[in-house]
C-alpha cells in the first residue's frame, strides 16, 4: 500500500461514517489518501473529518480551483492508482454507469484511466431494483470493479442485503487488488502487436486491419503488473506505453527476427499480432504501371512465428498467442493453441461489427489444453487486456 495513490469517493449515504475508518486505516497503511465528497455526502459527515484523517484537502465542489497550474479533477483523475467509491449510492451507481458528470466527483471518475471500485450501500429494494442491478452489470461489463454489499439490519430499518461492506473488507479487496496487479514483478515479457505489412513495390503492400490496440493494451497491462517489457510492433498509429521497450518492424520476416532474437530471455511471450501469412514472392523494384488489364502477384508463405516459438520454447516459458476467427472460432482457435504449442490462447471472431480489428471494444473467449478457460463479455481492450495478464500471473504463479 505504500506510496499507492487512491481516491476514496464518498457520496450521501449513512455509511459514509464508515469511510473515515477506510480513509484512516489506508493512511496508516502508508497510502497517499485523496478524498471526493458529494454534497449529499457533507450532509452526513463533515470535509473537515476527511481532511484531518487523509491530510489532504477535500474535494467537494468541481469548480473549486484551488492551483490554478491544474484542473483539479482531471489531476486527480491522472495521478490516482485507484479509485473506490464507497459508499456507493444507488445515484453514483446510475449516474457512472450512463456517464454523466455533474459534479466532482461524477466528472473525476469519468476522466481517470485508473480502476474503479464501488462499494455500494443503500436500501434492500433499491439495491434489488432491477434498474440499480442492470447499471451495476452494464458497469462490471465495461470493467468496473465491486465489492458486494454485506447482508443485515439496515439503517432504514429493513433487514437485508444493502449494507456497505466492513472497512476491513475494503482494505483486504484494496491490498488483494494491488498484490494481484503486481502479480508479474520481474519477470521479462514480449508482446508483439499490430500488423506486418509485405511490400509489392515501393509505394505499394499486402496487410490487415490490426491496429495494434489490443497489443499495446496488453504490453500497458504487463507493466503496470511490473513486468520488464518489450513490444515487437509493425506499422501503428498509437504511442508505446512508458517504460515499455518498443521495436518497431514492417515485415513478417522482421518481425521472426527480433523475436527470436530475445526468444531465450522472456519468461512470458504474447503474440497479439496479426502476422501477414504470405508475401510478394517478387518485390519489385519500381512502381508497377497500369499497362495490364489484370495482375496476378504470385505470394509465398511467411514463417509462422508462433509456431517456431511453440517448437524452441522451454518448459518455464509461458506462451500465449491470439486466433482471429470469422466462423467456427472454438474448433480452429483450440487447434492453433495445440499445433503451435501454446498454453493459452484468446479467441475472438473478428467478423461481429464493434468489436476486434480497430474498435477499442472486443469479446474474447480463453481457451487452454483442456478447453475453455473464461469468456469475457464485450469491454474495452485495456479491461481484456488487464484480465489477460491477471490470468498469466496466476498461472505463472501456480508452477
Ligand atoms: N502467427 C504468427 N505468424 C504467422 C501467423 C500467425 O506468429 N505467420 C500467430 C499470431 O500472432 C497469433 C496466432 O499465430 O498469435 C494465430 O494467428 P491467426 O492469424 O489467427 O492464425 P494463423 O495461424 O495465421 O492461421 P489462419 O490464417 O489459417 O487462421
Amino acid at each position: 500500500m505504500q506510496g499507492k495513490r487512491i481516491v476514496i469517493g464518498i457520496t450521501g449515504g449513512i455509511a459514509a461514517f464508515k469511510a473515515a475508518s477506510l480513509v484512516s486505516q489506508l493512511v496508516q497503511r502508508g497510502a497517499e489518501v485523496r478524498v471526493i465528497m458529494t454534497q449529499s455526502a457533507t450532509q452526513f459527515i463533515t470535509p473537515l473529518t476527511f481532511q484531518t484523517l487523509s491530510r489532504n484537502h477535500v474535494f467537494t465542489d468541481t469548480f473549486e480551483e484551488r492551483n490554478p497550474k491544474v484542473v483539479s479533477h482531471i489531476d486527480l483523475a491522472d495521478h490516482a492508482d485507484l479509485f473506490v467509491i464507497a459508499p456507493a449510492t444507488a445515484n453514483i451507481i446510475s449516474k457512472i454507469a450512463h456517464g454523466l458528470a455533474d459534479d466532482m466527483l461524477t466528472t473525476t471518475v469519468l476522466a481517470t484511466e485508473a480502476p474503479v471500485c464501488f462499494a455500494p450501500a443503500m436500501n434492500v429494494h433499491m439495491y434489488q431494483n432491477v434498474i440499480i442491478q442492470e447499471n451495476i452489470n452494464r458497469l462490471q461489463s465495461l470493467g468496473y470493479h465491486l465489492i458486494e454489499p454485506g447482508e443485515g439490519q439496515l439503517a432504514c430499518g429493513y433487514v437485508g442485503r444493502g449494507r456497505m461492506a466492513e472497512p476491513e473488507v475494503i482494505l483486504e479487496w484494496i491490498e488483494w487488488y494491488f498484490q494481484k496487479k503486481a502479480c508479474l514483478t520481474g519477470k521479462k515479457i514480449l508482446v508483439t502487436a499490430g500488423p506486418t505489412i509485405e511490400p509489392i513495390d515501393p509505394v505499394r503492400y499486402f496487410s490487415n486491419h490490426s491496429s495494434g490496440k489490443m497489443g499495446y493494451a496488453i504490453a500497458e497491462a504487463a507493466e503496470k503488473a511490473g513486468a520488464d517489457v518489450t513490444l515487437i510492433s509493425g506499422p501503428v498509429a498509437i504511442r508505446p506505453p512508458a517504460r515499455v521497450k518498443r521495436i518497431e518492424v514492417k515485415r513478417a520476416i522482421e518481425m521472426r527476427e527480433a523475436v527470436m532474437g530475445c526468444l531465450s530471455e522472456m519468461d512470458i511471450i504474447v503474440k497479439t499480432a496479426a502476422v501477414a501469412d504470405y508475401r510478394p514472392r517478387n518485390v519489385f523494384d519500381q512502381k508497377i504501371k497500369k499497362d495490364q488489364e489484370t495482375l496476378t502477384v504470385e505470394l509465398e508463405k511467411n514463417p509462422d512465428i508462433a509456431m517456431e516459438i511453440g517448437k524452441q520454447k522451454r518448459r518455464d516459458q509461458f506462451f500465449v498467442g491470439f486466433a482471429a476467427e470469422t466462423e467456427n472460432v472454438e474448433n480452429y482457435a483450440r487447434e492453433k493453441l495445440a499445433k503451435k504449442g501454446m498454453d493459452l490462447i484468446v479467441a475472438n471472431q473478428v467478423s461481429i461489427p464493434g468489436i476486434g480489428f480497430g474498435s477499442d471494444q472486443n469479446q474474447v473467449v480463453i481457451y487452454d489444453a483442456e478447453g475453455e478457460v473464461c469468456r469475457l463479455p464485450k469491454m474495452d481492450k485495456k479491461s481484456i487486456a488487464a484480465q489477460i495478464i491477471s490470468l498469466i500471473g496466476e498461472r505463472m504463479n501456480d508452477c
